[in-house]
């Protein structure tokens, strides 16, 4: 059975409990909701892969409370350290080598001898994690290739019965996953486009690399295969014209008409598309599917900010499925 908890304390102190038990945890941050376990727990975290139908070659972010924490864990850099001043708690993940005496198992890094590494920047997950005293490995809490949550609700469709509770602390305010940055090596390189655009994140590191797989043939990151984040409806990027048979992901002005359609943002506001994005799709592709219609077309988004995540997220939603 999966307990629903609300936001409050005597309710979070419940869930860090659960946590210290090896138990499996969702809680909202604000870039989507993470499904937590005790990292130091290899029990616990081989739970998370089955929960959820992960593969196990493909590596867990970890999650702190404070800065210091995270570098007990891996070692700290000069670029790290102004990083994580600037930016965190927030949706960026950083890349740097483990230390051989962090305790978080091995399971939880696929065996990497790097570590990815967090502070959310919703209050509730960061308390949590500091009553449970434990390293929180949490990945997005869906099932593996599905559509990422940005609800409690959604944690609910996707792993209900599977995980022990759920911390609804509502929708997550930038809905799209953090931002990737390895800086484990000489250059920094970006493993995925997320919450904090690459702009913003210039100014820190020079040079950034680009090693998303949408745009680079080379996977860096073991979770970054092409297919991912999809409905079940196929979807069809950079639409000018809806068929009859198509639902239509709109942003920004549209005179485009269909049977069935949501904006993700009228203003054209990127932010707000970004935290739209992920329950529209759930939308689109249930109801799309209710009444009959065969695809999902999307209207050209800008990939500036943080329309480059959302490009990104859509471009992966589009990509060719294992059969
Ligand atoms: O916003 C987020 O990052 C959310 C919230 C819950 O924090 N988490 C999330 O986790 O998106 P997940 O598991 O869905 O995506 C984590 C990605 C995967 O693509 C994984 O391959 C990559 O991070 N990753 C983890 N450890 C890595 C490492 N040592 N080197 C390279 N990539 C790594
Ligand atoms: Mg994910």
């Amino acid at each position: 059975m999966t307990l629903i908890f609300s936001n409050i304390d005597s309710e979070l102190e419940k869930a860090a409990i659960l946590l210290r038990e090896g138990k499996l945890v969702a809680f909202g941050t604000e870039t989507v909701y993470g499904l937590g376990a005790d990292a130091t727990n290899a029990q616990a975290v081989q739970r998370i892969y089955q929960a959820k139908g992960r593969p196990n070659y493909n590596p867990l972010i970890i999650h702190f409370a404070e800065i210091e924490d995270v570098f007990k864990h891996v070692q700290k850099t000069e670029l790290a350290f102004q990083l994580a001043n600037h930016f965190w708690p927030g949706p960026l993940t950083l890349i740097l080598q483990k230390r051989a005496e962090s305790p978080v198992c091995s399971i939880a890094t696929a065996g990497l001898s790097t570590m990815a590494v967090r502070i959310p920047a919703v209050t509730e997950a960061r308390k949590i994690i500091a009553l449970s005293q434990k390293p929180i490995a949490a990945p997005s809490a869906n099932p593996s290739g599905k559509v990422s949550p940005s609800t409690a609700q959604h944690v609910i469709e996707g792993l209900n019965g599977k995980i022990d509770a759920i911390i609804d602390s509502g929708p997550c305010k930038v809905g799209v996953e953090s931002t990737i940055l390895d800086i484990s090596g000489a250059v920094p390189c970006l493993l995925r486009p997320g919450g904090l655009s690459i702009e913003d994140l210039r100014p820190y590191c020079g040079k950034i690399e680009s090693h998303s797989p949408i745009n680079n043939a080379t996977i860096r990151s073991p979770g970054q295969l092409s297919s991912h984040y999809a409905p079940s409806l196929p979807i069809r990027l950079n639409c000018h014209e809806v068929f009859d048979d198509e639902a239509l992901l709109a942003f920004g002005r549209s005179s485009l008409q269909a049977k069935l359609s949501r904006n993700l943002s009228f203003s054209g506001d990127l932010n707000e598309a970004a935290q739209n994005l992920f329950a529209t799709l759930r939308f689109l592709d249930s109801e799309g599917r209710r009444i009959g219609l065969k695809r999902i077309a999307v209207m050209p988004i800008p990939d500036t900010g943080i329309g480059l995540a959302i490009c990104d997220r859509l471009q992966r939603a589009a990509a060719p499925r294992p059969l």
